[in-house]
């Protein structure tokens, strides 16, 4: 995604400067040309040098001397940038930004480019509910700029509160996904689920399995990143991802209602969650004493979801087996009328249950079946979705 394309990268006057240098050394290795623009206040926090370093580029640190062998003004920057990141982001740049002004370097690049402009924001918390800045925040969502909100956390000044600037994996994932609008999966709409359901005994206990809900996160960013709206239904309790709505559930009833109110004018519904099969017959609202437990709980079925929920997009299954997989997922496939299944063999050494790579083996319904290598989650991920490319006519 990003080889090739001219990332640049404005920082501003915040001690989270300093974390700018990570970003650009990732930017880099992963093939981008990081242009880096430094304003003035940034240029105390870290050093020109240490960015020149690590993207291997010179830095434009003012207006009116720009490094020598650098030939491109402004403007032609401006020109040049495929995505703007400004990161962090000071009240100072983002109030210039929202106001048109352009008295430095980085400010006139803004106003002179019509590639997107990311903005993470970093600053004390006070600053950061002054409604000036949110004010300010709010005219440049509206115009099309993408923010990366602060997070909550230990500031600099020693204050606990919102100003602390994103993970730098949620900035990655914000330019990854601007990177990737105008993909494959543009004006798709699709809806994942993910992790493993949790089927309620009483209030302290459930009845659970392995999936860690990697596969699913990595089918809900891989989408996002080929330009998707992405609709992820987790019962895996990690982090929201950026750019996608997330519907945290515990229970397959929660599951069931989640996607059937998501689905409308979808183009797929992928169901990565490993969903339970049985829940306890009756839920206790207190603790069960050890002493009074029955050695006999009762079960009933839970609602299979894929079953219920049918329309008109595609509906792709995950087999997860133990034995006889391939005959398990074709007729899985067949049960529950589906477009495709992903039959994934979870006792294979690195396959299955919270690992980073899945060995998987796609079962169309014509019965065409694509055997796949051991691979990363997120190759597999983005296998599934050339599937659905190649295939978003049949739904
Ligand atoms: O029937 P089985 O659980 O083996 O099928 C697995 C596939 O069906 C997975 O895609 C899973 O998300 C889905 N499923 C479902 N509702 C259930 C159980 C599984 O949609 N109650």
């Amino acid at each position: 995604m990003l080889t090739n394309k001219t990332v640049v990268l404005g920082i501003t006057g915040s001690i989270a400067a300093y974390k700018a240098a990570e970003l650009a050394s990732f930017l880099t290795k992963s093939g981008a040309d990081v242009e880096t623009v430094m304003t003035e206040s940034a240029q105390k926090f870290i050093l020109p040098l240490t960015l020149r370093s690590l993207t291997h580029r010179p830095v434009v640190c003012d207006m009116w001397s720009p490094p020598e062998n650098f030939s491109i003004t402004h403007v032609a920057l401006a020109q040049a940038a495929d995505v703007i990141v400004i990161a962090p982001a000071t009240a100072n740049i983002i109030a210039k930004m929202a106001y048109g002004l352009a008295d430095d370097i980085l400010s006139s690049i803004v106003l002179a480019t019509k590639a997107p402009v990311i903005v993470a924001s970093a600053m004390n918390n006070n600053m950061y509910e002054n409604p000036a800045t949110q004010e300010n925040l709010a005219r440049l969502k509206e115009r099309g700029f993408l923010i990366v909100e602060p997070e909550i956390g230990h500031l600099a000044c020693d204050a606990i509160g919102k100003g602390r600037l994103a993970d730098i994996n949620t900035i990655i994932s914000a330019i990854n996904m601007v990177l990737g609008r105008a993909g494959d999966m543009a004006g798709k709409k699709v809806v994942v689920t993910a992790g493993g359901t949790r089927e309620p005994i009483d209030p302290v206990r459930f009845i659970g399995n392995r999936s860690s809900g990697k596969m699913g996160y990595a089918l809900a960013e891989a989408a996002r990143e080929r330009g998707a709206d992405v609709t992820l239904i987790s019962a895996a309790q990690l982090s929201k991802p950026f750019g996608m709505s997330v519907i945290y559930v515990e229970s397959a009833s929660q599951m069931l209602d989640a996607v059937k109110q998501s689905v409308y004018n979808a183009d797929a519904l992928v169901m990565a969650a490993a969903v339970a099969d049985f829940r306890s017959k009756i839920t206790s609202e207190n603790k069960i004493k050890k002493d009074s437990l029955v050695l006999n709980m009762e079960l009933e079925r839970t609602p299979d979801i894929l079953s219920e929920v049918k329309g008109d997009f595609l509906r792709i299954g995950f087999a997860a087996e133990t034995e006889h997989l391939l005959d398990n997922a074709r007729k899985k496939l067949a049960d529950k009328t589906l477009d495709l299944i992903v039959a994934n063999d979870v006792t294979t050494q690195g396959s299955g249950f919270g690992t980073d790579t899945n060995k998987v083996t796609l079962i169309s319904r014509g019965g065409k079946e694509i055997d796949l290598p051991l691979m990363a989650k997120r190759d597999v991920a983005d296998r599934v979705w050339d599937w659905v490319v190649a295939n978003i006519d049949i739904a």
